[in-house]
């Protein structure tokens, strides 16, 4: 993170950045806000679009041992019976009878004092509290019809290993990789999109030989902080953390978090697990269908390990905007600048015409012609150009290309790069293949 950006207002500038450009909204603002809900503005969409795009390109469209899958997110009881979540995915609720105030206990600085209000000794006795939202399909509200919405997106990958892979003609090695939306009924939401109670989730699958799943999970904990360094997230502010013993799960035998340094401290972007059989053979128990693998070659049946890597999209997003924000002094002003990879950048190129003169619009509307059916673009023609350039810096696009009357003789361009503020003149008919170099 860079030095002008402390810690301490970083958070701020960047929620500030964020409605002011378009990031993100607070849900139902103009109602006085849903809280811990929020809604991604024209620029959030694609900044959250080209993260899950960079997810999927590098875990399923570059390998050929991943296939996807987009399950329902409204799922059976069934299947948080046979999981677990309806009997362990809880978290312990205390409430403050002096200010009424409700806390997550394993979250307290002091078990014994309300953070609200300073009181000591006011707490409930614990209650288990099931973080599940529970609802009802159909138009009778009764246990029989009670369905939930998925807390995670992991279940309705297991429930169809046999579905993919027998449709998929693989075998393991071979993993199921699926990115959508999941909710928790958190008790305590917080922290902009940190934690939420509707969010995104970018998980895999990867289904192993009981072998080989120490070797695979390995593997995975090195691919997957690669992922992030690659995409401009710096070594400092990003770190491996195996958990203790007394953090695993009781199946895990190996579980890593992905932490990236957030302005409160060491935070989880992703975890990865081993989890052993865990899963397939408690969905064989409860289903009754035989969740394995015959493998031909050894003549042997077996239930297959599990390595999930498991990331939230927009608690990664908010990873991204916080290490890619910047501030530097350019002729005594300061210069708002998002460094991001040009990968996650929203726009890539932004089209500014010098000045919105009839002379000049055919030939801006000409390259972003050129332009657009390759890569999403901004077209901008009003203000004055200093302004264009610094919305496009605090949007993090790439490259601005600006058209000017000098177009009108030459056919050639200027083109402004976001970080070092370089200019070069490109002619229009060599645009296309000039940015094909620099955003491959
Ligand atoms: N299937 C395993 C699983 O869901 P998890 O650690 O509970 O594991 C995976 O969730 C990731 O999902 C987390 O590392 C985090 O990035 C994201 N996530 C979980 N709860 C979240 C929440 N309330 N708001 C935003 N992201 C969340």
């Amino acid at each position: 993170m860079p030095e002008a950006a402390t810690s301490e207002s970083l958070f701020d500038k960047i929620v500030n950045l964020s409605k002011r450009r378009g990031f993100v909204f607070q849900s139902a603002e103009i109602y006085g806000g849903f809280r811990s809900a929020y809604d991604y503005g024209p620029i959030g969409v694609l900044l959250l679009r080209n993260v899950k795009d960079a997810w999927w390109r590098s875990m399923v469209q570059l390998r050929t041992d991943v296939v996807g899958l987009d399950a329902s997110i409204l799922s059976p009881p069934a299947i948080w019976e046979a999981s677990g979540h309806l009997k362990n995915f809880t978290d312990p609720l205390v409430d403050c009878r002096n200010c009424g105030a409700r806390h997550r206990q394993d979250k307290l600085d002091d078990p014994d004092v309300c953070p609200s209000c300073g009181a000591k000794g006011q707490f409930t006795e614990a209650r288990q509290f099931n973080l599940m939202f529970k609802t009802h399909a159909g138009p009778v509200v009764e246990t029989a019809a009670e369905v939930y919405l998925r807390p995670e997106t992991a279940q309705g990958m297991f429930v169809n290993f046999l579905n993919v892979m027998n449709a998929s003609r693989k075998k393991p090695p071979f993993g199921i990789a699926q990115i959508g939306k999941s909710f928790r009924n958190e008790i305590t939401p917080g922290n902009f999109v940190f934690r939420t109670r509707e969010f995104e989730q970018m998980e895999l699958e990867f289904f192993v030989p009981p072998g080989d799943a120490d070797q695979w999970y390995e593997y995975w904990c090195r691919e997957r902080l690669q992922w992030y360094l690659d995409l401009g997230i710096p070594t400092d502010k990003l770190r491996l953390r195996p958990h203790d013993a007394d953090e695993l799960s009781h199946y895990s035998s190996g579980t890593s978090d992905v932490e990236f340094l957030f302005p409160w401290g060491w935070d989880e972007l992703e975890g990865i697990a081993n989890r052993g059989d865990y899963d397939l053979t408690q969905h064989s128990t409860h289903s009754g269908e035989r969740l394995d693998f015959f493998d031909q070659e050894s003549n042997t049946r077996y239930v297959p390990h599990v390595i999930e890597p498991a990331a939230g999209a927009t608690r990664t997003m908010m990873a991204f905007l916080l290490s890619a924000y910047d501030e530097e002094e350019v002729r005594g002003e300061t210069r708002v600048v998002l460094r991001l990879h040009h990968r996650l950048a929203p726009y890539k190129v932004a089209v500014l015409p010098l000045s919105k003169k009839d002379t000049l619009t055919p030939v801006a509307r000409e390259v972003l012609g050129l332009l657009q059916p390759r890569w999403m673009c901004d077209y901008d023609e009003t203000q004055a150009i200093g302004r264009r350039y610094r919305r496009q810096d605090e949007l993090g696009t790439p490259f601005c290309v600006t058209i000017d009357f000098d177009t009108l003789d030459d056919r050639s361009v200027t083109v402004r790069h976001r970080d070092s503020m370089a200019q070069d003149r490109v002619p229009i008919d060599e645009l296309v293949a000039y940015f094909d170099e620099l955003l491959q």
